[in-house]
């Protein structure tokens, strides 16, 4: 029995409180308690180490952070596609329009996959096949998912072409992939995820292959479909301008959690955690024109050698002794609104500061 099957045994012999699917219905998708391990020659690598969120219906979720913290995993396990070995869910549920992901079997999760919830990948170049036409692939993804005539296939094809701004529609599904830009494979693309209609799109940084005036035009052209199919978004990337112009409600990533969680609005105006400061002031802006930006300082821990308590606490400038546990993810203010820091819990931003007096007290008894 895997980890995973024993963990779901013992949820459902304990009746947890909680467990089972979401109780509101306009929740499309929740993810809960999900962890990802990858099992290599140094060790383990603890890829997604807890992580929930929600996605409601015809909504929209950025998941930000840092490169290597788990976005592409957490992706790729909702759309259960880790590799095993050497891989591993050890953990988790993964509810989707009413159905635990990981409890399906890989017949049911194959349909689920391309129809219901549609992925652009990460490498956009290497995703289309470059010996069929445009065409061919988008008609092969709709006949897979929906009993249609190769004839209504192709018109589907040419349709998802026009939806993503495509010129010349019944030309393009003639051409090859090679014979078109980067910026109009990208297009296609999103024209063969959308062309089954489905509840959810994940797209893992659909932008960054591409240049600055081509990511703004399918940015828009993202947010378009969405408000006008009222497919579900989880936008992955580590560009937080893109996720301030195209989703409502935004979850930052550090080390395989999630370290804060809002409206896109409240995070970026007024970031809680000193992770999500620290990116905000690493990138430029027009407030910061002729003053240097500030990096965070180090880097992301080694899989390896994780800190005990918070993750970001040899990084943090505001770190102290409290920071040796973990903080959980805290509420902070109204629901929906959390933040991984010790700071946001009642009463420890004074504690901080009686600490700061007892250490310089100390400095200048060490010191005399
Ligand atoms: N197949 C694999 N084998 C071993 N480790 C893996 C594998 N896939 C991912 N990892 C590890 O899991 C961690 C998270 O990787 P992930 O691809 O999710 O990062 P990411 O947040 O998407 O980063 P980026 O912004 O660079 O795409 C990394 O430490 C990575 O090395
Ligand atoms: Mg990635």
């Amino acid at each position: 029995m895997s980890r995973l099957e024993a963990a779901q045994e013992r949820r459902a012999e304990a009746g947890v409180p909680g467990s089972g699917p979401p109780q509101a219905s306009d929740v499309l998708l929740e993810v809960r308690n999900l962890r990802t391990y990858f099992h290599v020659m140094d060790g383990t690598v603890r890829a997604v180490d807890g992580v929930d969120f929600k996605i409601n219906r015809g909504g929209t979720l950025g998941l930000v952070g840092e490169s290597g913290c788990g976005k592409s995993v957490t992706a790729h396990a909702i759309m259960r596609l880790i590799e095993t070995p050497p891989g591993e869910i050890a953990e988790g549920e993964i509810w989707f329009d009413g159905r635990d992901l990981l409890t399906l079997s890989d017949e049911e999760m194959r349909e689920i996959r391309g129809g219901d919830i549609a992925m652009i990948f990460q490498e956009p170049m290497t995703s289309l096949n470059p010996v069929f036409t445009v065409g061919d692939q988008i008609s092969e993804a709709v006949r897979l998912h929906q009993k249609v005539s190769a004839r209504e296939a192709r018109d589907r094809a040419i349709e998802s072409l026009r939806l993503v701004g495509l010129s010349a529609p019944e030309r393009r599904v003639r051409q090859y992939p090679h014979e078109l830009s980067g910026g109009m494979r990208q297009r296609v693309l999103i024209a063969m995820a959308l062309s089954c209609s489905p509840k959810l799109l994940i797209a893992d940084e659909p932008t960054t292959a591409l240049d600055v005036t081509i990511q703004a035009q399918i940015l828009e052209l993202i947010n378009d479909v969405q408000a006008q199919t009222g497919t579900a978004l989880l936008l992955i990337t580590h560009d937080l301008a893109v996720v301030a112009e195209t989703v409502q409600t935004l979850a930052v990533m550090y080390a395989g959690r999630i370290v804060e969680t809002g409206s896109v609005e409240e995070v970026l105006l007024n970031p809680r955690m000193p992770y999500t400061q620290g990116l905000l002031n690493s990138i430029p802006g027009e407030k910061k024109r002729g003053k240097a930006l500030s990096a965070i300082e180090g880097v992301v821990p080694s899989p390896f050698r994780m800190p005990p308590g918070c993750k970001f606490q040899p990084r943090c400038p505001h770190q102290w002794e409290r920071c040796t546990m973990e903080p959980d993810l805290l509420e902070v203010g109204r629901s929906e609104r959390r933040a991984r820091c010790w700071l946001q819990a009642p009463g420890e931003i004074e504690r901080r500061r009686t600490y700061d007096l007892a250490a310089a007290a100390t400095v200048r008894d060490v010191i005399g």
